[in-house]
């Protein structure tokens, strides 16, 4: 397992993920269409780790390009991080998310299969257990899809065990992230949404540097210690290092499995702006406005089979989380824009 190809690697979670292979001694090779990111990410990534990535700038849905890149590398493993993830516009323009993020990976899978090669590792979501009927959730809870970008999660997944109950040699881990936060410690990368965020972290940063005037705060009659929603928010850190834990997971041959990745800790929206409060020295205003429909009261991870069988658990905690959000959001209030 030395040469890894990482689609979406210019984006928050996989630019992370990219820091922690090449600190491991993996090369690491990026295919992003930079739909929803930016080369300069790479380039911070590049100086943080002084290793070289190989980028290009290619859709995964572009067979030609993809099988270029294939041709060009011999690659042990895909980590697959190319997608669309904003649910509201999901909802909005179906068939854009069942184009990019379903059949976006049917040609990955396609191209991975005429080069031989059966491991994967695949961001999913904790949005594939919709409502969950009670927390902590575990791998084995009833799986639905509550809107578009669930449902590409969803199809996503079961492409995935129709593929490995076809043929004994694909291998994939489907990491079902929680709520990941936070940036990495150097402050030199992190989450830069290009619109209005959409969730809750990026949100109170923005409105930390006076970006956004005030917080919306989602419920606030919720059956919760505060009235206001629970998730489980993991370090970005922690999730890219769970993807090391995954590759190694794949060289015993696993077949296709899923894991939770949480810290199994719920924390409130307020408890969330309170600690931001804390870490930054701002004041956050917010005000209590109605619930957003589609949102479940509580919800959190039980992430005991990633530790027993992935050797994973997360490591840093909300003051972690809230601190490396404002290092980030401090040091560049326009994200990656000014450079
Ligand atoms: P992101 O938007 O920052 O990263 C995704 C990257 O994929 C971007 O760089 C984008 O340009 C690229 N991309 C999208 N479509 C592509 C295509 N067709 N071809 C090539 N590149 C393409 O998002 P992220 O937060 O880093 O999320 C990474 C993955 O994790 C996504 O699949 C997302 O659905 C999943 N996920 C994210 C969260 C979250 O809250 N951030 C939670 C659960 C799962
Ligand atoms: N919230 C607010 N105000 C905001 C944004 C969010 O109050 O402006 C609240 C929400 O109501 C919720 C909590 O903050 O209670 C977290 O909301 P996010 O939008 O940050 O995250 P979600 O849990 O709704 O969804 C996220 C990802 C999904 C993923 C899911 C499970 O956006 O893609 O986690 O992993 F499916």
């Amino acid at each position: 397992m030395n040469k890894i190809l990482v689609t979406g690697g210019a984006g928050y979670i996989g630019s992370h993920t990219c820091i922690e292979l090449l600190e491991a001694g993996y090369e690491v090779v990026v295919v992003d269409n930079l739909s929803n990111s930016n080369t300069e990410a790479l380039t911070r990534v590049k100086s943080i780790t002084g290793k070289d990535i190989a980028f290009y700038q290619v859709d995964i849905r572009d067979r030609d390009k993809m099988n270029a890149v294939f041709s060009e590398h011999a690659f042990s493993a895909v980590i697959h991080f190319a997608g669309l993830k904003a649910v509201g516009e999901s909802v909005a323009q179906p068939l854009k998310y069942y184009d990019n993020n379903i059949y976006g990976t049917q040609v990955l899978l396609e191209i991975m299969q005429q080069h031989d090669l059966y491991h994967l590792v695949f961001s999913s979501s904790a949005t594939v257990y919709g409502e969950p009927a009670s927390v902590p959730i575990t791998e084995s809870f009833p799986l639905s899809a509550v809107n578009p970008y669930g449902r590409s999660k969803l199809f996503i997944e079961d492409m995935l065990r129709d593929v490995g109950a076809s043929d004994p040699r694909w291998n994939a881990i489907l990491l079902r992230y929680f709520n990941p936060a936070g940036a990495h410690c150097s402050g030199l990368i992190g989450e830069d949404p290009k619109d209005i965020p959409n969730n809750l972290m990026p949100y109170i940063t923005q409105v930390a540097v006076k970006k956004l005037a005030s917080l919306s705060v989602f419920g606030s009659d919720y059956a919760t210690h505060d009235g206001t929603g629970v998730r489980d928010y993991i370090h970005v850190v922690d999730l890219a290092k769970g993807h090391l834990c995954a590759l190694e997971k794949l060289q015993s041959k696993p077949g296709v499995v899923p894991y939770n990745l949480g810290t199994g800790i719920g924390y409130s929206v307020l408890d969330m702006v309170k600690a931001f409060e804390k870490a930054s020295g701002c004041e956050i205003p917010y005000s209590l406005v109605d619930r957003r429909p589609g949102d479940a009261a509580i919800c959190y991870a039980d992430a005991s089979l990633a530790k027993a069988e992935l050797n994973w658990q997360a490591e840093l905690g909300i003051e972690d989380m809230t601190r490396d959000s404002w290092r980030w959001q401090s040091g560049n209030p326009n994200g990656y824009e000014d450079t």
